[in-house]
């Protein structure tokens, strides 16, 4: 099979390293790709949004099957575009991408599938918007209902901080993602993703994991795209994940069938559990980001035959071998993180560190330079390993850490606390 993967950050490097060890996989081309990717495969500098130079990509180089990394392409419909030409692709079509790309889509597809959620509100007008948030007080949960790469969701504390909240999304600050703004409960409980496999009929559990949201130890500070993951998650128990596939997944799926819009590719869960009981904080079109360097870890080769078969419709015949292990990724960044950072620093001891089925450094946002390998984005690096206990696995991933020379960046030394304490 000649396989292309769609994105260049630390996720792809992961979803690379997996279909890369399947013998299945005869050639595989990444785009855009990163310095780390390209050490395993052949990368391509390519528009990934435009359908078009997809497709006609797709045609020269005789790809058989697309797997596409992050939302963007499938908000803009490339997955459509190449399943009309018949190609195998490993993704939702736009229509059902909105259970990310929109927010208020989703509630509406919760309620009408009964799938316990916060209850909510959607607003296009900044007085009524504030008149809700008075009646019901804080803290309160405001959104902007379009993709803002992660940053238009804020939980606040005080009524204060919620009106001022409305006031920069409504003033603009996330241009269209904010015309529209979707106000929440505020739940409690410990939140966990839940990867589910989609063939549009039937769904298979793909793994469970936690990540750290905020860049701060003992998880303060401002969000991030995420500072670290573990997996399994261990409040992810498998009445949690029973329950889960019950009230929220299947429901949500027939729903989307139901609207004639199936839903194909992986089904990112978040969820809030509280005394066993999961209810849905969001969905998001595609695997984490880093969640999905520690599934990749623990399901290797056979990432690839599960989503081929979720693509191909088959996912009733396909069983995933779960070894009782467990994987943490830590995430490096460049100083400065979340907010501005400098690009161009050069990361050294990589090439002594090992790279083998239980150590693994994946490139997030690296470019390389001569011989060097030089930081160019906000996370960097996913230092991840597996292991027998959590442990294990953490142990073995900082001592990576511990081993890379870069005065440019930063990361959390209590990933998985939660877990391991
Ligand atoms: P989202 O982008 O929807 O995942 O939201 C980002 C983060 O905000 C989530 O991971 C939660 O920590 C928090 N959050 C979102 N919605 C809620 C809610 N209704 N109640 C409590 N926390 C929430
Ligand atoms: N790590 C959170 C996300 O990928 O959305």
């Amino acid at each position: 099979m000649n396989i292309l993967i769609l994105g260049g950050g630390g996720r792809e490097h992961a979803l690379a390293w997996a279909t890369l060890q399947n013998p299945k996989c005869d050639r595989l081309i990444v785009a855009p790709g990163n310095a780390g990717i390209a050490a395993i495969a052949e990368c391509a500098a390519l528009d990934i949004e435009d359908r078009s130079a997809v497709a006609s990509f797709v045609e020269e180089e005789s790809i058989d099957f697309v797997i596409v990394g992050p939302e963007a392409p499938l908000a803009a419909g490339v997955a459509d575009r190449l399943r009309e030409s018949g190609i195998l692709v490993f993704g939702p079509n736009q229509a059902a991408a909105q259970l990310e790309a929109s927010k208020a889509f989703t509630k509406e597809v919760c309620d009408a599938a009964k799938a316990p959620t916060a209850a909510w509100a959607r607003f296009t007008d900044a007085a009524a918007a504030k008149a809700y948030v008075a009646e019901k007080g804080a803290p309160i949960v405001v959104k902007a209902d379009g993709l803002a790469a992660g940053k238009g969701v804020v939980v606040a504390e005080t009524e204060a901080q919620a009106l001022d909240a409305l006031d920069d999304m409504f003033g603009g600050s996330f241009g269209a993602a904010g015309a529209e703004v979707v106000i929440e409960e505020f739940m409690t409980g410990e939140e966990a993703s839940f990867f589910v496999l989609c063939d549009g009929e039937d769904a298979l559990p793909m793994g469970t994991a936690q990540d750290h949201k905020r860049v701060g130890e003992g998880d303060t500070g401002p969000n991030t795209g995420g500072m670290g993951a573990y997996s399994p998650a261990p409040v992810l128990t498998d009445d949690v994940a029973a329950r889960t596939m019950d009230e929220i997944v299947r429901p949500v799926l027939a729903e989307m069938e139901r609207r004639g819009t199936p839903y194909q590719g992986v089904l990112y869960v978040g969820l809030m559990i509280e005394n066993g009981a999961p209810r849905l904080v969001e969905f998001n079109v595609r695997f984490g980001d880093p969640e999905c360097q520690v599934i990749m870890m623990r399901l290797g080769a056979q990432a690839l035959d599960a989503m081929h078969a979720a693509a191909d419709g088959r996912l009733a015949e396909m069983r995933i071998n779960w070894a009782d292990d467990h994987a943490m990724t830590v995430v490096m960044a460049a100083d400065g993180y979340p907010g501005s950072y400098e690009k161009g620093s050069e990361i050294k001891g990589l090439d002594s560190l090992r790279a083998d089925s239980k150590n693994m450094v994946f490139h997030a946002g690296t470019t390389a330079k001569g011989g060097a390998v030089l930081a160019t984005g906000g996370r960097v690096l996913n230092v991840t390993a597996r292991g027998d206990t959590l442990t294990d696995a953490a142990t073995r991933a900082y001592a990576m850490v511990d081993q890379i020379d870069w005065p440019g960046g930063f990361f959390r030394r209590d990933i998985g606390w939660r877990a391991l304490k």
